[in-house]
């Protein structure tokens, strides 16, 4: 089969790899991709956000037999409803099941509606109801922008000032533009041990009807070490999350996973696709903090590699709706992942800086901003390269990423340190 996925990450670079171990796959391409995809797929020049641009592509290329969505925003302008509708192959939801993720309020919502445990909250489309809201509910307190906001769109406030400052921002000065005409008001949560709550990502497969959790990770959001700076797209990650046991998988599985399933089948938008389950652990149990409705970045650099199952069949299977067949296995050990970013991420950074790779052992390097200049690698984006390091547990993981990563640089070059030693229990 030929397969092609859609995206430009170090997600979608890891997902083609993934793919390249599959027996049944030929040929893999990437829209639009970056250095590293092309080293093992065919990279296209096509706006992935252009529904007709996309559609003419594949009518054009019926030697593609599957198509993968994978980023936000082209799942929620509809990209796979287009796919769909000239008869291709996808993995990815709907334009409506992707509400799940485009809607904060839409999520929100849903969990009222359906008993799901979540944060307590309100959403407005009107300033001075917000501020009223937010006035009698006092700090600290969560601000959410309804829609997708490059990850940026939720403020932690600790204080009223901050709240008040954060309302204005989302609301009057539209600072992440249309996203903040509607605002979801949210509880801050506390964990059951840490300060802030400790997290968890599980990615879940499914199909509609069945859903498999993939194994668990934890990501690390904040720009700098110790938590600190301004949240990111995600500066590492590494599975499985330390805190994982059976008895919260089941938990998460009986009040969560298929309450959720089942809610987007009654709204009459079944979701087919990788649901993200963005988890708390808190005193009253696991709440869900967030849905995606997509495959994470950077989680799926570390997930994917412990993946022992051929991942094509698993797609085919969530096309089909066969995904109650599949059996679905995992290695043991673990998985860490440092992301390189251009200094200045995320907030103003260089592009075009080249990049030089030495020995990185068995490691895997992860292409995300990365393009070929005049035949040398260069920066091309904020999160740039991704070291992905496997061992027998996180420690080992660990030690074998920061030592590829001494073996690469480039000017501004920054990471975090600490990636994989939160959450150490015992
Ligand atoms: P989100 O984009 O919704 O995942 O929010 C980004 C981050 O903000 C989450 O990963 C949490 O660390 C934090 N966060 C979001 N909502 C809450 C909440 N209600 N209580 C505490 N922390 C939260
Ligand atoms: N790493 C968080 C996300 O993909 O949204």
């Amino acid at each position: 089969m030929n397969v092609l996925v859609i995206g430009n990450g170090g997600r979608e670079h890891a997902i083609l790899l993934a793919l390249k171990k599959s027996k049944r796959v030929e040929k893999l391409y990437c829209m639009k991709g970056n250095a590293g995809t092309a080293q093992i797929a065919q990279n296209v020049d096509v706006d992935f956000m252009d529904a007709e641009a996309v559609k003419a592509f594949a009518l054009a290329n019926p030697q593609i037999d599957y198509y993968v969505v994978t980023p936000d925003d082209p799942l929620a302008a509809g990209i796979v409803d287009a796919l769909e509708g000239i008869g291709k192959r996808c993995f990815g939801p709907t334009k409506a099941a992707a509400r799940i993720e485009s809607s904060k309020a839409f999520a929100k919502a849903l969990m009222q509606k359906y008993g799901i445990p979540t944060a307590k909250s309100a959403t407005f489309d009107n300033y001075g109801d917000a501020l009223e809201y937010v006035r009698s509910q006092g700090a600290p307190i969560v601000l959410k922008a309804d829609g997708l906001a490059l990850g940026k769109g939720v403020l932690i406030c600790k204080t009223m000032k901050e709240a008040e400052e954060g309302l204005k921002e989302i609301m009057l000065d539209m600072a992440f533009g249309r996203a903040g005409e509607k605002i979801v008001v949210e509880e801050c949560m506390r964990g059951l041990k840490y300060d802030p709550g400790e997290e968890v990502s599980v990615l879940a497969f499914t199909d509609g009807k069945t859903i498999v959790p993939m194994i668990t990770s934890c990501d690390h959001k904040r720009a700098f070490d110790g938590d600190k700076g301004l949240n990111t797209g995600g500066m590492g990650t590494f599975a499985p999350c330390p805190f994982w046991t059976e008895e919260l998988a089941e938990e998460v599985m009986q009040k969560i996973m298929l309450p959720t399933v089942a809610a987007m089948n009654a709204e009459g938008a079944p979701f087919k696709g990788c649901l993200y389950f963005g988890l708390m652990r808190t005193p009253d149990g696991m709440k869900v903090v967030e849905y995606n409705s997509r495959f994470g970045d950077p989680e799926t650099q570390v997930v994917l590699p412990m993946l022992k199952t051929d991942l094509l069949d698993i797609f085919e299977a969530v096309t089909d709706g066969r995904l109650a067949d599949m059996d679905i296995e995992w290695e043991s050990g673990a998985c860490v992942c440092v992301v390189l970013a251009s200094g200045g991420y995320p907030v103003s950074y260089n592009k075009g800086d080249e990049i030089t790779i030495g020995d990185v052992g068995d490691c895997t390097v992860v292409h995300a901003g990365t393009a070929v200049k005049g035949g040398k690698l260069v920066t091309n984006g904020g999160r740039v390269l991704n070291v992905v390091a496997k061992g027998r547990d996180i420690g080992e993981a660990r030690a074998k990423a920061y030592a590829a990563v001494k073996n690469i640089s480039w000017k501004g070059m920054q990471y975090r340190t600490d990636i994989g030693i939160k959450y150490r229990e015992g």
